[in-house]
């Protein structure tokens, strides 16, 4: 890397691990983004918390003793990951410390998938296995294209004082990328606890409506003659956003298939979520549904 050149780091490789590094990259520092601007993924109130998710993976993963003791450390390990993915995704795109990057994207893909991915069946629809794949092939493919030339070290050379502020600048973009997306969280002021979720007029008995929590999570309202009940969105098993489905009078999970029935306390009757979907407290004050 002594010898670092944007442009040549393109040019010497395949296009197949030129394909693999684009979308790798792109979605690794997109991951990142995601994180950096979630109001939720480092506050433990929230359904979304880091926290939440390790602890949601703990009935399914076979590595849960590891996960059960991460939850301790939960927001660091929140601001580590976020970190990682920006850095590993500019690494790649920049082409500096490359196989190192792969292995680390090919790492936390691992990871992912023996946590949040394992009890997805048939195991093609969860994501991290393919990410794995994909991520040792590009390892391969990068170490495939010194051709007969040297063959660069995997660790870089930290006694290069230039390869050290290569580096260094990669560091600096991620922190700066993390601190960056929290200027744009939550843009939209949440409502309070005691705020309004819905008026009777709009939730007739049998109604039901989709709102924003104190927290500003996603959830949804049921009003029947018994009364009125409320569940977060956020699905249990990867956080994807459920919708009511009315003909099956189920909450549904796009993403990998989870139902949850809201008349059982939310309880799991489908798919790989590993715990009921939350409850919100709501009450019916005066003309209103509030959440309490
Ligand atoms: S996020 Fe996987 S089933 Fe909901």
């Amino acid at each position: 890397m002594a010898n670092y050149s944007f442009a040549r780091s393109w040019q010497s490789q395949s296009i197949s691990t030129r394909i693999m590094r684009l979308w790798l990259g792109i979605t690794w520092i997109y991951g990142g983004w995601n994180k950096a601007t979630d109001a939720g993924f480092l506050n433990p109130a929230s359904p979304h918390y880091i926290g939440a998710q390790l602890q949601g993976y703990l009935a399914t993963s076979p590595i849960h003793i590891i996960l059960q003791k991460m939850i301790e450390h939960a927001t660091q390990l929140g601001w580590l990951v976020m970190i990682s993915e920006f850095a590993i995704g500019i690494a790649v795109l920049a082409g500096l410390a490359l196989e190192l990057a792969a292995l680390g994207g090919f790492g936390m893909s691992v990871v992912l998938w023996l946590s949040a991915t394992w009890a997805v069946k048939p195991y093609f629809l969860g994501s991290d296995t393919v990410y794995a794949v994909m991520w040792l092939a590009l390892f391969f493919g990068v170490r495939q294209s010194y051709r007969g030339g040297r063959m660069a070290a995997i660790i870089p050379n930290l006694k290069d004082r230039r390869e050290v502020m290569r580096l260094g600048a990669v560091a600096v973009a991620a922190i700066a990328a993390s601190l960056a997306g929290s200027k744009f969280r939550a843009k939209n002021p949440t409502p309070e606890a005691g705020a309004a979720v819905a008026t009777l007029a709009e939730l007739p008995i049998g109604g039901t409506k989709n709102f924003q929590a104190a927290d500003g999570s996603p959830a949804v309202v049921f009003r029947t003659a018994a009364g009125v009940f409320a569940y977060s969105r956020v699905c249990t098993h990867q956080g994807c956003i459920v919708n009511y489905d009315a003909g099956a009078h189920l909450l549904a999970c796009p993403c990998h298939g989870a139902q949850f029935d809201p008349t059982k306390d939310g309880k799991v009757v489908a798919g790989p979520a590993p715990t009921p979907i939350a409850k919100i407290k709501v009450a019916i004050k005066g003309d209103k549904v509030v959440q309490i």
